[in-house]
């Protein structure tokens, strides 16, 4: 029972002695009813079908015992951080140089892990030579390339993906003005995936790009180009959504509808750099708040079907990316300097193990009829009669969705049977139902719809505070606000505030800070992060964000309510 619990398919131990060894193991470091809870990531992992990653750095893999025995342990895919990208493998024309990107490839196949590619086309850590090319010579240097980076490794069983071309986009969804652009103009796109086909004709080709973990300009940019390239038959596999995330910018909460949307293209999807900074020193709060983004990113992946996996960029604070590109920022990773796991790897831990039994396929019953109670302005409370599960994985949550036609927008996500829905319009007709989550990630089917309808807002404040919004500084298609300040205006104190506005049409949102937003259609919901959501009477605090807006618009975002919590 222990063993055929803690040995799971796929991660079969090549040996009756190792089969043994885990078995003991199993014995004396397990808790009862929870067989396989001390099992590395990759083994939780592989059960679920998915992959956990690491980026790996070359140095450290050669001189560092631990992290070598660490990155060998707990990943079953890795990803160079810096050894196949073209600085490293063509540094000048014709001369290439694999040293580097060979000894990943060699600790990946020694140690039973896939490798990622990455990357061929970027505008970064790409030679001047490359840079300084006219056109024609441009586009035969990136074939020569990526035929020879490709063509190195089309053979190798371990070698499964490349990402093809990386950060191709502005953040406002316009295609990056790099030299490849200036240079090609946007075919150099379509030409680099084709190139990488005829290379390998069986590996995985991606798209890779950060600040698109959200639906936002961007992320729709990059979903309407891999439409687009699709539908010319244009090999595009797969897309990576970097994840570079930070706990003080807030949690992009559309993340699983976002990887949804894109797997409905019919491509594969993955996390592919996750880090989860932080304002330094960590703190234990700190701490706990990057475990939940941490928990979300991969939960997020294992409820996508077409999700293949999280990538983390790096394994331990002693190395990584995050202090030298960010300063005064850092603490990223899911073990510390010493090597000692966070509560960030408990959750991504927990997060692959959830459910555990990949054999649940059966999904929660429906929830009652939810009643709605409470219904206010902007926020209405709704309570329903619970779900049960009886496939094994047990009960994860609820999510509720408006009824609105094809697709249908969620409007929040809650752990017990009830949910206070905040943000909401005034004056608006709302018919809402709700679906049971399992721990395995099946869906129940909906509930019987509620309909309710928000009250007037009266255009005075609607809860103890008021927010008001400064345009900063704006042209031709985008503009910041900032600040927006937020006052307690009533005479205790509140714990926590939500700002909602609305978008003009075409407007979107590309950047906010210290506030947590959330956004559905054209309404924006601003929330409290954890350190400025206390305000005492009269007290106040403020948040910022950046729009982009259609050329020649002129409008801005004015208008803002103020609720509590
Ligand atoms: C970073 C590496 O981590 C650094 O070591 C290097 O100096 C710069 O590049 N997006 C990417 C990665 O696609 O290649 C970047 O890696 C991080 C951002």
């Amino acid at each position: 029972m222990l063993s055929s619990t803690l040995i799971r398919p796929g991660t079969r131990p090549r040996t009756l002695a190792a089969a043994a060894l885990l078995g003991l193991l199993a014995v004396f470091l397990l808790p009862a009813g929870h067989a396989d809870a001390s099992a590395p990531l990759r083994q939780h992992a592989a059960a679920r079908g998915k992959f956990i990653g690491t980026a790996l750095a070359t140095g450290q893999l050669s001189n560092e015992t631990q992290y070598r025995n660490i990155a060998a342990t707990e990943f079953n895919q890795v990803t160079a951080e810096n050894a196949m990208k073209w600085d490293a493998t063509e540094p000048s024309q014709g001369q290439f140089n694999f040293s580097g990107a060979d000894a990943i490839v060699n600790f990946a196949t020694q140690n039973n892990q896939q490798v990622h590619g990455h990357t061929l086309v970027w505008h970064n850590q790409t030679p001047g030579w490359v840079q300084g090319l006219g056109a024609t010579a441009m586009r035969s240097a990136m074939q020569n390339h990526i035929s020879q980076v490709v063509g190195r490794y089309a053979d190798n069983p371990a070698v499964v993906s490349w990402d093809v071309v990386n950060e191709v986009f502005e953040e406002n969804g316009n295609l990056r003005t790099s030299f490849w652009y200036n240079t090609l103009g946007q075919s150099y796109i379509a030409d680099a995936f084709r190139y990488a086909r005829a290379a390998d004709p069986n590996a995985r080709l991606c798209i890779n790009d950060y600040n698109v973990e959200g639906i936002n300009a961007k992320s729709t940019a990059m979903y309407n180009l891999v439409a687009s390239l699709r539908q010319q038959n244009v090999p595009v596999d797969c897309v990576g959504f970097q994840s570079h995330l930070a706990i003080q910018y807030g949690f992009p909460t559309s993340l699983q509808q976002n990887l949804e949307r894109f797997a409905a293209l019919g491509v594969q999807v993955r996390i592919t750099e996750v880090d989860i900074r932080m304002q330094t020193p960590r703190t234990s709060s700190k701490d706990a708040t990057q475990a939940t983004y941490y928990r979300d990113v991969v939960q997020a992946c294992m409820n996508v079907n077409a999700c293949a996996g999280v990538t983390i960029w790096g394994f331990t604070d002693r190395y990584s990316w995050v202090p030298d590109t960010f300063p005064g920022e850092g603490a990223a990773l899911i073990y510390d300097e010493n090597y000692q796991q966070k509560p960030s790897y408990t959750a991504v831990h927990d997060a692959l193990d959830d459910g555990g039994d990949p054999t649940d396929t059966t999904p929660p019953t429906a929830p009652g009829t939810p009643a709605a109670s409470n219904v206010t302005a902007n926020s209405a409370t709704l309570t329903w009669s619970a779900s049960t599960d009886s496939g094994g994985s047990g009960l994860a949550g609820y999510t509720v969705y408006r009824e609105q036609g094809s697709t249908d927008p969620q409007l929040g996500q809650s752990s017990t049977n009830s949910i206070t829905l905040t943000g909401l319009s005034p004056s608006t007709q709302y018919q809402v139902y709700v679906r049971a989550r399992d721990g395995a990630g099946n869906l129940s089917t909906p509930s019987s719809t509620v309909t309710f309808t928000t009250t007037e807002g009266d255009g005075g404040p609607e809860g103890p505070c008021t927010a008001a919004g400064t345009v900063q500084t704006q042209w031709g298609n985008g503009y910041v606000i900032q600040p927006v300040t937020v006052t307690n205006t009533g005479s205790s104190a509140i714990n926590g505030w939500t700002v909602t506005f609305t978008l003009p049409a075409g407007h979107s949102i590309t950047g906010s800070w210290n506030a947590a937003f959330t956004t559905s259609g054209q309404t924006v919901t601003a929330k409290n992060m954890n350190y400025n959501g206390n305000l005492g009477p009269n007290a106040g605090t403020s948040f910022g964000f950046q729009v982009s807006r259609p050329n020649g618009n002129t409008q801005t975002v004015s208008g803002y309510t103020c609720a509590s919590p």
